[in-house]
């Protein structure tokens, strides 16, 4: 399906502001150069994150007034609970308050100390959950999610020959379990086939490894094997999502992506019911009580909601369309980017936008700053200056891949708001020799893009 416009009209407005240049860079310099100290009033087009900033249905929020607040065995936990039983075909499912609170309940259950988590690419705090419990998250991508000009279809499939080694080298015994995540969002929202899931299915199986997925993009990760996977161009969304989930043993969610909600997680498990009783235990006092998992029960109802909107594959395709329309745009300017397009993102190549900019100069932080003083637009850098440094060493590490990312929320920017996007993008490509690198000079021992200060090199 191509040019398919929104399959809704917009019945609700939220205004925006462009403050002007020297007010962006006085902002820029009260929030040492780090966009995630701006206050969000002054961004104009904010690509900080798809998550949980989208926009909600009229259905969605005629739903909310119908929430069943009850503490325990409210009437919308049960209508969600019916809902992802349908649509995803597993017995047991969970709500959680977000993604990483459902990892914070399964993980636990499934990892013992020192024990490996192989994925196609493990999200932060998912890697963050594994290593907390004690385990090793270790990624186990294709190799060509590395060429950001290989255009092949499926960069997020796992390599196969590579988890067989791995699953060798430390013993079946050792794997806690297989995480695949769809679509890989630090591969660049890179979708996994339908053929690799299924394969890494077989190779579990024979080794008596369990796999799980890390769904948070499920049903855009089923629009790319729709479109691009041979035999599934006939089949609808909702059967390829069941298939997708038929091959796991179990799944968290972060619903605030495919979800539609601005909060919201589960944990699915498919038929292991001492496995599911445990995830309830662990629940009460991490989330809450089981029928409400740290949810309201108005965000249960929304969820339940949003589940099924997703599904639309005119939505899918209008909200697919809009990300490949951005990076079209700047394709055509000849600005690097991850290719193909992802699903939720554009991953701009900062490495090689900025190439007289070293990774210790944290490129991709460059070009972040630089675009909210030209424009007013807030990306995130996915880097070396988000890679961090090693825990033993204390050393900067240095990703292979230096990408500024411009994440979509769904259905709430306009084509319009693109072409912005794109037009600030190339004014800076046209005199990119000005960007100047940034250093540290104050960061917290952890996850420090979140808090770290910076500042310009001259
Ligand atoms: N897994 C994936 C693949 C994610 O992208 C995220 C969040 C999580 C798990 C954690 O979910 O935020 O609900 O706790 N990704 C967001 C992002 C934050 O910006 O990519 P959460």
């Amino acid at each position: 399906m191509k040019n398919v416009p929104e399959p809704y009209r917009i019945k609700m407005v939220e205004p925006i502001r462009l403050i002007n240049r020297e007010e962006r860079e006085q902002k820029l310099v009260e929030a040492d150069y780090n966009v995630f100290a701006l206050r969000a009033e002054d961004v104009f087009i904010d690509l900080l994150t798809d998550s949980g900033t989208g926009a909600m249905s009229d259905a969605q929020w005629g739903a909310m007034m119908m929430g069943d607040e009850s503490y325990a065995g409210s009437r919308s936990y049960y209508r969600l609970i019916d809902v992802c039983q349908k649509i995803f075909g597993h017995q047991y499912i969970s709500p959680a308050h977000q993604g990483r609170g459902a990892e914070n309940v399964l993980f636990p259950l499934l990892i013992k100390e020192g024990q490996v988590v192989v994925g196609n690419m493990h999200f932060d705090t998912t890697k963050a959950h594994i290593e907390l419990k004690g385990g090793h998250a270790v990624n186990c991508i294709v190799e060509k999610a590395y060429d950001t000009s290989d255009g092949s279809p499926f960069k997020g499939d796992m390599d196969l020959e590579q988890l067989e080694r791995l699953v060798k080298q430390h013993g079946p015994g050792q794997i806690a379990f297989i995480l695949i995540t769809v679509t890989c969002n630090s591969a660049g929202g890179q979708p996994v086939s339908m053929a690799n899931i299924r394969a890494v299915k077989a190779v579990a199986d024979r080794f008596g490894i369990r796999l799980f997925l890390d769904a948070a993009r499920f049903a855009e990760n089923a629009y790319f094997i729709k479109q691009r996977e041979a035999g599934y161009a006939d089949k609808n969304i909702s059967d390829i999502v069941h298939e997708m989930f038929s091959y796991a043993d179990g799944f968290t969610m972060s619903a605030k992506k495919d979800g539609l909600v601005n909060i919201g997680g589960l944990i699915g498990i498919r038929e292991d019911e001492t496995l599911a009783n445990l995830v309830r235990a662990n629940l009460v006092p991490t989330e809450g009580f089981p029928t409400y998992g740290g949810l309201a029960g108005r965000d249960l109802e929304a969820l339940a909601r949003g589940l099924v909107e997703v599904l639309d594959e005119h939505y899918l395709a209008a909200r697919i369309g809009q990300v490949a329309y951005l990076g079209n745009l700047l394709l055509a300017a000849g600005i690097p980017i991850q290719q193909p397009v992802g699903g939720h993102a554009v991953f701009v190549d900062a490495g090689t936008f900025l190439p007289h900019l070293p990774s210790e100069q944290f490129p991709a932080q460059a070009l972040t700053i630089e675009l909210y003083r030209e424009a007013g637009v807030r990306g995130v850098e996915i880097g070396s200056f988000l890679l961090g440094r090693d825990p033993v060493t204390g050393e900067q590490l240095v990703s292979p891949l230096e990408f500024l990312r411009l994440t979509i929320p769904r259905r709430t920017y306009t084509d319009n708001h693109m072409r912005y996007v794109a037009e600030s993008l190339i004014n800076i490509f046209q005199q990119r020799d000005r960007v100047r690198g940034v250093r540290i000079v104050e960061e917290p021992p952890v996850l420090r893009h979140f808090t770290a200060k910076l500042e310009l090199i001259s």
